[in-house]
């Protein structure tokens, strides 16, 4: 039993948007995802860390939520900036159930427990989309905040896709949250291609921070804890 997380698979199955044209990074990268999910057993769990199907609708992304519930292990997904499938909680296990995809569940204003721990987790925000948008930026956190109570008194293992800091960047009023909640672990995905290189990772207050948006792992989920 083993819990993993992963970002940023841009699956497009269907979608016409491979990532094939980012370079050599996402060369044939359907498969090595592929490659990657085989760790995955029955009693696993696997956090999908935001931009998960370059679908626009859920019809879009039927072949890439089709290819993830082949895997073993059950699957929360986590909202990124290209997720615009994204629909709500109910609809989206209505989604599920007519297709028979068992596994996946989304993770939205709400969290899920892994042995002693909670997950919790939000899209988050950064400046780069939404500068100076402070409804938006109250909103997600909000968002988490709903998330990190539904812990109660767990301790607490966050998922975001946005980074809520990176070199010369941060997000006061997420790390806020973090700090407040006690939150021992931070994983964010959505850095790519050269932006990875001003990723921050480890210790900061009482969090450790990492960043796991698939093109950094090698399209291997990183394991979180057994
Ligand atoms: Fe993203
Ligand atoms: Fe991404």
């Amino acid at each position: 039993m083993a819990l993993y997380a992963i970002g940023d698979l841009h699956l497009s199955l269907t979608a016409n948007k491979s990532m094939e044209v980012f370079g050599p990074a996402w060369e044939n990268y359907h498969a090595r995802i592929e490659e990657g999910l085989s760790v995955l057993t029955e009693d696993d769990t696997l956090i999908l860390a935001g931009d998960t199907s370059w679908g626009i609708d859920l019809p879009e992304a039927e072949a890439d939520f089709r290819f993830l519930d082949r895997f073993p292990g059950k699957k929360y997904l986590i909202k990124g900036n290209h997720d615009y499938w994204w629909t709500t909680a109910a609809k989206f296990r209505a989604f599920c159930t007519e297709k028979g995809f068992t596994t996946l569940e989304v993770l939205h204003n709400n969290c899920a427990f892994y042995g002693d721990y909670a997950l919790c987790g939000t899209r988050g925000w950064f400046m780069e989309e939404d500068a100076h948008n402070v409804k938006v930026l109250n909103r997600e956190v909000m968002r988490l905040e709903t998330s990190l109570k539904a812990a109660g008194e767990k301790p607490i293992l966050c998922f975001l896709h946005y980074p809520p800091l990176y070199q010369g960047y941060q997000c006061p009023e997420i790390l806020a949250m973090l700090e407040k909640y006690h939150v021992e672990r931070c994983c964010y995905g959505h850095l790519h291609g050269p932006t990875i290189r001003r990723r921050m990772e480890g210790q900061q207050g009482e969090t450790v921070f990492s960043l796991i948006s698939a093109d950094y792992l090698g399209f291997t989920p990183k394991k979180i804890c057994d």
